[in-house]
């Protein structure tokens, strides 16, 4: 078979990773998919900056959706970040010419995912978006493909590895929140914008994407209860410890008699359970549905091979694929299937 085309639009943690992955795995990839992975194209802001792997041999557009419009590829993979300008408009760009999608942007999908969806299902190609959702653990695919047939009652849990590595850091090594976040941006953890970590809006925007394929319901991050970790102290963790619990932010949504109930919020979790020991930017995802019973993923969260990876297992998911035979629902529920939204009173 042709070889997959890709064109990767963003090089920073996560993209620069996962070039230097296709590069290294060429081979295995080429077995395990049938078919080569080829890098066709690549968009980045400045096209001198050192990204670790040498790219000169690669085309290359200035703009990501010049790069979706007109790049021969058949993926665009998006790894820009935002929920609006050059990440919007590529994605709406390579979806409308009939390209598959990959992309890790969470923001982008609680705010726009519906559209992109009904978008994608009608030119009949893959929106695939593993990595948006706790990093490298597959709990896209667990909902949306493992658990078909279950009625799930509640998802909830650590979505957030920045968050998670500070507050590890704070409880074990009595660091300051400053400090642990400074170190958590130089991983390559944190969002462009941290305060969307340490305020809770980045574990809203995963949260609102596991319901509706959980519930099959329209997308609402707005109506997320929602508190970050900002104002948690040593004290505060130390206090919680000499009461036997530990403190983590948490993502909850469940399906109550009167709605969707949906909160983001610091939580007191018994020391003794598996959640509580989830350390450092390690994130835990519990679904609990009713032929299956409860299960727990747990994994990393973020850093650029772990979300790199899920990236790519997207990226072998198409060229897996058959043309014009995609029959899987972007959200779990075909996106004009989808329905509305009620908050729990
Ligand atoms: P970075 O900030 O490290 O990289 C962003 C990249 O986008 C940079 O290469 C930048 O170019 C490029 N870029 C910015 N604006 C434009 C533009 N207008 N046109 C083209 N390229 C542009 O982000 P990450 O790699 O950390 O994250 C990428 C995405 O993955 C985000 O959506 C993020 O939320 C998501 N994600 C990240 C995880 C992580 O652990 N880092 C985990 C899971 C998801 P330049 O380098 O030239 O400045
Ligand atoms: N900033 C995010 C986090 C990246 O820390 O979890 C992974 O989505």
């Amino acid at each position: 078979a042709d070889a997959l085309k890709v064109g990767i639009a963003g090089l920073g943690t996560v993209g620069a990773s996962l070039v230097r992955i296709i590069r290294e795995r060429a081979e295995e990839l080429a077995v395990t998919c049938g078919r080569a992975i080829e890098i066709g194209a690549l968009s980045a802001r400045d096209r001198s900056r050192d990204r670790g792997v040498d790219l000169s041999d690669i085309t290359w557009f200035g703009s990501a959706e010049a790069m979706a419009t007109e790049a021969d590829i058949d993926v665009f993979v998006e790894l820009i970040g935002g929920a609006e300008g050059a990440a919007d408009q590529a994605v709406r760009a390579a979806l409308e010419r009939g390209l598959h999608v990959v992309t890790a942007n969470k923001a982008l999908l609680a705010k726009h995912g519906v559209e992109l969806a009904a978008l994608a299902e009608e030119k009949g190609v893959l929106l695939n978006f593993e990595a948006a959702v706790a990093g490298g653990i597959p709990v896209i695919k667990a909902l949306r493909e493992s658990l078909t047939g279950n009625k799930v009652s509640r998802v909830y849990g650590i979505m957030n590895g920045t968050c998670n590595y500070i507050l590890t850091r704070m409880e074990k090594e009595g660091l300051s929140f400053q400090d642990c976040l400074r170190e958590a941006q130089r991983l390559g953890y944190a969002e462009a914008d941290p305060t969307f970590d340490i305020e809770g809006n980045d574990t809203a925007h995963k949260l609102a994407i596991l319901t509706t394929l959980a519930f099959g319901t329209q997308i609402a991050a707005d109506e997320i209860y929602l508190e970050g970790i900002s104002n948690i102290s040593i004290q505060d963790i130390e206090a919680a410890a000499d009461l036997g619990y530990r403190i983590k932010l948490l993502g909850v949504a469940q399906k109550t008699e009167s709605g969707i109930e949906q909160r983001v919020h610091p939580t007191m979790v018994p020391r003794d359970t598996v959640i509580a020991q989830v350390d450092g930017v390690t994130n835990a995802v519990a679904i609990e549905s009713d032929i299956l019973g409860e299960l727990l993923m747990v994994g990393p969260g973020a850093g650029g091979d772990a979300t790199a990876s899920a990236v790519l297992g997207d990226i072998a998911d198409i060229a897996k694929s058959r043309p014009g035979e995609q029959r899987v629902p972007v959200l779990g529920t075909p996106a004009k299937a989808l329905a509305p939204y009620v908050k729990a009173r």
